[in-house]
């Protein structure tokens, strides 16, 4: 029986925080190494285009991404790792799902609505990110999409969009299911909520001893109870419940002593990571290799689906 097929991606915005990690790319590594799945990983650099639109910066992003990506365990032995402008489909069969896609339903979507909300100016591409994103999706015939809980939504957008389309033109996509894990869902913050780069309440996940140390102590400590509340909540994502239970009750109250554990428990999870990072980022042809030999194979199983697409819709004479 063949394997399922997993597909994920991640926007090459920036340095990714402990957040990013723990609500998806850990799951990534876990779930490439159960070796149930076909797996394969984006960086969704046309994503970030709506928000990255000067050329040093994406280059710079898209190479610190891959390097993310190698650092945290993804093997590009055992699984395909490709950036998504290498693989012209994603914007074609976009361009196909606008055609068969309201306004009305995406103007219902999260992201555009929050946009709204602030006021901002919205690109067409902001408001077609759904689209995009089912593209990227629907093209590897994924059977599962790990992702965090603000992603849910898209895939939703996703399965609705498989199905209009079939239904439009005749079986021909597979709907996919997200992958949320139960546990995880939204890591908070240094100030308790959500932990994210717009908020300035992150801890990077190849952060320096220092930064580590240094971003502990800034936890808000709102405590109940002598236990502080946002410490804890971090702390639960490397440590098991037994072993935080005992270290809390015994340290009520000791808000020190409490972030200095978890500051030493972070640096100790981080620090391989970092340095795995860092020896790989000394060889960038390495990395463009890595790129080129997924790209490769991305196209090949993306163009299978274009064939099915075009002919269905009628365009392959
Ligand atoms: P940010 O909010 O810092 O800009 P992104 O929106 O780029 O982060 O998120 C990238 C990925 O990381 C998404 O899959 C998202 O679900 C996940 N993610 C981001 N922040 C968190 C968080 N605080 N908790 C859980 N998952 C998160
Ligand atoms: N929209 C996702 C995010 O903001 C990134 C993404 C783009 C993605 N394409 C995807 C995630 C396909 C999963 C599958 O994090």
């Amino acid at each position: 029986m063949s394997k399922k097929i997993l597909l994920s991606g991640v926007k090459p915005t920036g340095r990714p925080h402990i957040g990013n990690y723990f609500g998806a790319m850990k799951q990534f590594v876990d779930l490439l190494n159960t070796k149930e799945y076909e797996c394969y990983f984006m960086i969704a650099d046309y994503h970030a285009l709506n928000f990255i639109q000067n050329g040093k910066t994406m280059q710079d992003n898209i190479i610190d991404l891959a390097l993310d990506y190698l650092a945290i365990g993804l093997d590009p032995k055992k699984s395909v790792l490709f950036k998504q402008s290498d693989v012209q489909a994603h914007t074609e069969l976009a361009w196909i799902f606008d055609t068969i896609t309201t306004m009305p339903y995406l103007m219902r979507a999260h992201a555009f609505k929050d946009a709204e909300a602030k006021d901002k100016e919205i690109s067409v591409g902001t408001f077609n990110y759904p689209m995009l994103m089912a593209a990227d999706i629907l093209l590897y015939d994924a059977d599962v999409v790990p992702v965090g809980l603000d992603q849910k939504q898209h895939i939703e957008y996703t399965r609705d969009t498989a199905e209009k389309f079939n239904r439009t033109f005749g079986e021909t996509l597979k709907l996919p299911q997200d992958l949320i894990i139960e546990s995880v869902k939204t890591v908070p913050g240094l100030d308790g909520r959500k932990m994210s780069k717009s908020y300035g309440n992150d801890i990077g996940l190849f952060a320096s001893d220092e930064e580590i140390q240094k971003k502990v102590m800034s936890i808000v400590t709102d405590s109940s109870g002598g236990v502080p509340v946002n410490v804890r909540a971090i702390h639960e994502l490397i440590r098991d419940k037994e072993y935080l239970d005992k270290l809390y009750a015994d340290n009520a109250g000791k808000y020190k002593v409490l972030k200095d554990a978890l500051a030493k428990d972070l640096q100790d999870f981080i620090r391989p990571m970092r340095e795995r990072r860092e020896k790989l980022a000394k060889d960038r042809k390495k990395v463009l290799k890595v790129l080129e030999k997924g790209a490769k194979q991305a196209r090949k199983k993306a163009e299978d689906t274009m064939k099915r697409v075009r002919k269905n819709i009628g365009v392959t004479l």
